[in-house]
């Protein structure tokens, strides 16, 4: 009986964070708080979420990552959780890239320190608070490099100009409105025709929150048998994850339209080597995962965020290790299977 009081005593101690001094665990570990914006998302789930468990354990901290559905508010929640259970470091996947300035915000009242990642905040948000780093990629970096192979393919006769008029007409799936990734690939990948002297004629153009392949399929099935159907000469996807869904509705259609994708995920390299999929980019989820992690335990220990580690913070403002994208072509794809 006293046994058990004591035991219940111990769990809800430890539950609402007032058994550590401060914040260790139990084994005096360094604890992170940290959330993935949605467990659906292919890439945030397959690539970068079994590193980060993988290397944190590795490195010997704790890491604690829950599910925020896709809703910011279960986000607010869920950083709440973590501060009143006392984490020592958040490491934060933004719900809506907007509400940066708000998570900063509870991070600071709270004096814990904060790595962003995947998802970045505006630079004036990241001036709010001196414990706040991001952790991603140079977002116009995948739409420049995936444009670029475009272009090659299209000179290369792969995108074939279909109607003859020397306008590459293409369909766009874009991603999340307001996301720096969906929005610099959107951008940056047309630009890459145009800088290179080529007409480009958008044909339809749809987003998603949630960047998934259902809406992929959904969008490239309806497009496929839209009245523009048949004048359709390339589709950009801007992640792998709704580039598989438009494969896939492409196959049921009897269609095969050149299709490029980001992220580089393992079946996207399958894809290519069953040519179904002209190309994506490495978005390297690894490095991301490990740069977090490792800028987390620094900021946890009170470090510089990048001491000892071969992590380079930018110096504009953005306070942001961003890891290199790469193309992946047919010629080149086995170098990146696992
Ligand atoms: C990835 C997408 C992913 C998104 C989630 C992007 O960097 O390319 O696949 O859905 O991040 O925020
Ligand atoms: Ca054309």
């Amino acid at each position: 009986m006293k046994k058990a009081i004591l035991f219940s005593l111990i769990v809800l101690m430890s539950v609402t964070g007032l058994f550590a001094e401060g914040q260790k665990d139990t084994d005096g570990k360094i604890v992170i708080g940290a959330n993935i914006y949605n467990f659906q998302d292919n890439f945030m789930n397959g690539a970068m979420k079994p590193v980060l468990e993988s290397y944190a354990a590795e490195k010997g901290v704790e890491i604690q990552i829950v599910d925020s559905e896709g809703q910011q508010a279960i986000l607010n929640n869920q950083i709440d959780i973590f501060i009143t259970r006392g984490v020592n470091v958040l490491a934060i996947n933004l719900v809506d890239p907007a509400s940066a300035e708000s998570v900063i915000e509870k991070a600071k009242r709270a004096d814990i320190p904060l790595i962003l990642f995947n998802k970045e905040g505006s630079k004036e948000a990241m001036s709010t608070y001196d414990k706040v780093w991001y952790v991603g990629t140079d977002s116009a970096e995948s739409g420049i490099i995936q444009g670029q192979m475009m272009v090659a393919d299209w000179n290369a006769g792969v995108i074939a100009d279909k109607n003859n008029d020397g306008v590459l007409q293409y369909v766009m799936l874009k991603g999340e409105p307001g996301h720096p990734d969906a929005e610099a690939r959107t951008r940056e990948s047309v630009k890459a025709f145009t800088d290179a002297g080529i007409q480009v004629q958008q044909l339809a153009l749809e987003a998603d929150q949630n960047w998934s392949t259902q809406h992929g399929n959904d969008k490239t099935a309806a497009w496929l048998t839209s009245s523009f159907g048949s004048d359709i000469e390339v589709i950009i996807a801007n992640n792998d994850g709704m580039a598989f869904g438009a494969i896939t509705a492409m196959k049921a259609a009897g269609v095969r339209l050149p299709i490029y994708g980001v992220d580089a995920l393992d079946q996207a390299l399958t894809h290519i080597a069953e040519g179904e999929l002209d190309g994506t980019v490495l978005n390297d989820g690894e490095n991301q995962a490990k740069a977090t992690i490792d800028l987390a335990i620094n900021a946890a220990m009170g470090k510089p965020v990048t001491e000892g580690t071969s992590w380079v913070l930018t110096t504009d403002g953005s306070k942001a290790v961003r890891v290199a994208y790469v193309a992946v072509t047919p010629e080149n794809y086995e170098d990146f299977r696992k």
